[in-house]
């Protein structure tokens, strides 16, 4: 049977236009699903938007609109840039859609029905730019006096009723779980902060505010509108079309991986699978939590003007060199900062240069001298074999590591098979064999070729439009670009068509 997989990104807020930290999360995991495509799984690969709550219907009142209309505005933004960074989802989910609002009510239901939910009322601090409650030990005071939560968000005193998840009952259960699943929770570090957080004994969490309207009424409560981490959280369940548990695509569940930033790892980790079990559904079985980047060393936001669209990036530079970038420039779990000498550097050295180069010159001299056919191949010798040795074992490798989320650890070995690939091309110098022996330049040439196919197609996941490019130029026929299909030699005497560039050199005027 095939295999089934199921990748989600966060449901992005519609308070504000998407940037780079949104298309972030996005682009790794449409890597994890293009991997899994080209492996032959059967992928389902969710995103969407995140539309209720207090943020949004404040971000709309302020923009003078519905929230509604504001949510359809912003939300069919981020469809755009979805789009235009290549994020190849299958479902787009918006949490205002009729089907993402019944089942979540569905779900609230079950919750209910299993006694995990009650009535009562709730006192203390909330952040609405978070959308999240802090116990008082968690907060500081700023310069300006100003009460903010651990990630700076100003805090205000809420006193309302509330219904309640009885989180507190869920504390052995989830720590048995997370001791169950130790790949629960990655990377490391952030497992280890769940763990104590969970150890430090649990509230039970509100799950519905009175004070404002714009969310899910509560099922036989409509004074009650749900907390919208519940709401949102659902989204992973209700796109596959919950509470019908017989649809087919139902099957996905439980995700696979659930791709989320920092900040958000409590919601997905200690919250979501309690919801899950005290409704009898299975919990996700991973969750990993990337870092955060900031822009020029500075965080980025509206006040300090530094708030970069992914798509301008993407018109400057190309899209691919973005994707390659954001999962090259740092460890996934680590902050990064984003610099445009840094996206330049690493497009003009490793794709146009390392990458590029090798390409354009391997083809370029079987277009010059092989009058344009891919040659034969030939017995290899030790240098050849080693090449193609390493070639070979690259798949295995890259699967292995993003199966870990180590997008960086997997660049890096394709790009040591990039650098063998230069240093075996400089030592053999085919140019210079086309005078003395032709039949071996061919055969150097043919294995340059095969290298460059292995890493097309490995490196079609990270940059999907420009490695199209390049299969094409060594004759892979479009449906024969998976995994299994680099076991299955191209014949020789093929007709490649003219090789050109597929990493341009970048001159940057501003750099
Ligand atoms: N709506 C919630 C998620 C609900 S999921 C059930 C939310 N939305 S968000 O729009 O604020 O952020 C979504 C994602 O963008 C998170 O994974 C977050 O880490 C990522 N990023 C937002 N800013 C970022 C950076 N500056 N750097 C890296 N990623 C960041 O949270």
């Amino acid at each position: 049977m095939t295999q089934r997989c199921f990748l989600t990104t966060p449901i992005y807020y519609v308070n504000g236009a998407p940037h780079i930290g949104h298309a972030y999360t996005s682009i790794a995991a449409d890597v994890l699903a293009r991997w899994k495509r080209l492996d032959g799984q059967e992928v389902f690969f969710l995103t969407g938007t995140d539309e209720h709550g207090q943020k949004v219907e404040k971000a709309a009142a302020e923009a003078g609109v519905e929230p509604q209309e504001f949510a359809d505005r912003v939300s069919a933004d981020f469809r755009d840039m979805a789009g235009r960074m290549g994020v190849s989802y299958d479902d787009f989910i918006r949490t205002t859609e009729p089907r993402h609002k019944q089942g979540c009510a569905e779900l609230w239901r079950r919750m209910a029905a299993a006694g995990d939910i009650y009535l009562g009322a709730y006192e203390g601090w909330y952040a609405v730019r978070d959308e999240a409650f802090y116990d008082e030990a968690e907060l500081t005071t700023r310069a300006d006096g100003v009460r903010v939560g651990p990630s700076g968000a100003p805090v205000e005193w809420v006193r309302e009723p509330s219904y309640f998840f009885r989180l507190s009952a869920w504390q052995d259960r989830l720590l048995a779980f997370y001791e169950a699943n130790p790949e629960f929770i990655a990377p490391v570090s952030r497992r280890n902060e769940v763990l104590s957080f969970v150890r430090g004994g649990l509230n039970d969490l509100s799950i519905s505010r009175t004070s404002f309207r714009w969310g899910i009424p509560v099922p036989g409560d409509p004074d009650h509108v749900m907390y919208v981490w519940l709401d949102a959280l659902a989204n992973y369940i209700t796109a596959l079309g919950f509470p019908d548990e017989t649809a087919p695509r139902f099957a996905f569940w439980p995700a696979d991986l659930h791709l989320v930033g920092k900040e958000i790892v409590r919601f997905h980790a200690v919250y979501w699978p309690a919801f899950l079990m005290a409704a009898g559904l299975a919990p996700p079985r991973r969750v990993y939590s990337h870092g955060w980047w900031t822009v020029e060393g500075e965080k980025m936001s509206k006040s300090l003007g530094n708030v970069i669209d992914p798509r301008d990036l993407a018109a400057t530079f190309g899209r691919d060199a973005v994707r390659y970038f954001l999962l090259r420039e740092v460890p996934f779990g680590n902050d990064g900062d984003f610099s445009r000498r840094g996206l330049v550097t690493r497009l003009n050295t490793e794709l146009a240069n390392d990458l590029g180069n090798l390409a354009q010159r391997s083809l370029s001299l079987i277009a010059r001298n092989c009058a344009s056919l891919l040659p034969e191949r030939a017995a290899p010798t030790e240098a050849d074999a080693a090449l193609l040795e390493q070639a070979a074992a690259l798949v295995g490798r890259i699967g292995l590591l993003l199966d870990r989320q180590a997008f960086q650890d997997a660049l890096e070995e394709a790009w040591r098979v990039v650098r063998a690939a230069n240093t075996y091309i400089d030592h053999q110098a085919p140019w210079a064999l086309r005078k003395t022996d032709l039949a071996r330049m061919g055969a150097v040439l043919r294995v340059l070729a095969d290298t460059l196919r292995v890493l097309a197609t490995v490196l079609s996941p990270f940059m999907p439009e420009s490695m199209a490019r390049m299969l094409d130029q060594l004759g892979v026929p479009a449906g024969a670009r998976r995994l299994a299909d680099l076991a299955t030699p191209l014949p020789g005497g093929i007709v490649l068509p003219p090789p050109a560039g597929v990493f341009p050199r970048f001159v940057d005027d501003a750099v």
